[in-house]
């Protein structure tokens, strides 16, 4: 008998659905566990084995994961990826240390200093948290005005976003790639068009999605990017820079995969837990 997987989740999407599904296919035993039950006695060991870490919160996440990782559990992904992948600044680091091309990026600490930052690099710039997703607080910075306004409102914000993350514009076609990697490699990858006028991808916010071909530099990008925060199953974001070429501007932990599922026809969730079922071993 393969050791238990346990998915953990606080919100059921169609990823999550996918995973029962494909279990039910490939006769695998998965335990869904709804985080918000969840209650874990610290000191002592923990029952779970291979558990794939689904919460959307990103601090029932990263907590949990702590929690079950220091227990004894094997999370996917660990506690580590979930710390550098989980902030774009921290990403970042790991990303141009290992030679991954990325946006440049300038951080600084106070409105005055990023007023400063930005008239000396000029506009567009886009600020976004160094913690979020699907493209919320993620703002085009067309002049000082713009920006005076908005590093305002955030100077009164929760201090995470008083972290004024200042990244370049970048020129490219009018969509940006995710690839989902599964272990050593990459499972599927999609073109998110741009929806209309919007400069974002996010098909949260109305991108549309096609196929897009891996090729070799696609797959040797990603797997060093999945190498650079410890990952096992990340979705990679990567845009097509009319300058230097792919560039990685986010690494998910948990990543969203349906519409490349739904798009490519590879079956993530079936492959995603024959890793799990690996890694338990
Ligand atoms: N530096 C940039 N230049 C041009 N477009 C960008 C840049 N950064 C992000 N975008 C666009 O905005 C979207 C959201 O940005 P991203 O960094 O992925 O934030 P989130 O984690 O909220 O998805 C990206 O998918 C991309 O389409
Ligand atoms: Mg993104």
């Amino acid at each position: 008998m393969s050791p238990p997987i346990s998915v953990l989740y606080d919100a059921i999407r169609p990823e999550e659905k996918a995973l029962v599904e494909a279990a039910k296919k490939k006769n695998i035993d998965l335990e869904m566990i709804d985080c918000k039950n969840l209650v874990i006695d610290l000191d002592k060991k923990t029952d779970f084995g291979t558990v794939i870490q689904r919460c959307v919160s990103y601090y029932r996440n990263l907590h949990s994961t702590a929690a079950l990782e220091g227990a004894g559990a094997n999370v996917i992904n660990s506690l580590h990826t979930g710390i550098y992948a989980g902030n774009k600044l921290f990403t970042h680091m790991l990303l141009k240390n290992i030679g991954v091309e990325t946006p440049y990026v300038t951080v600084a600490f106070s409105k005055d200093s990023a007023i400063g930052a930005l008239d000396r690099l000029g506009y567009p710039r886009v600020i976004k948290p160094t913690v979020g997703s699907w493209g919320r607080m993620v703002t085009k910075l067309n002049d000082g005005e713009a920006a005076d306004a908005i590093i305002e409102q955030r100077e009164k914000m929760y201090p995470i976003y008083q972290v004024h993350f200042l990244e370049e514009f970048v020129q490219r076609p009018p969509r940006d790639i995710r690839a989902i990697v599964i272990g050593d490699s990459v499972a599927g990858a999609i073109y998110r068009n741009s929806a209309g006028e919007n400069w974002k991808t996010n098909t949260h916010l109305g991108g549309t999605a096609e196929v897009c071909k891996i090729t070799a530099e696609l797959e040797d990008v990603c797997i060093k990017a999945k190498n650079a925060v410890k990952g096992q199953i990340v979705g990679v974001d990567l845009m097509e820079s009319n300058e230097r070429g792919l560039m990685v501007h986010e690494i998910n932990n948990t990543t969203e995969y349906s519409n490349v599922a739904r798009v490519t026809g590879v079956d993530i969730a079936g492959l995603i837990l024959e890793h799990a079922k690996n890694a338990g071993k």
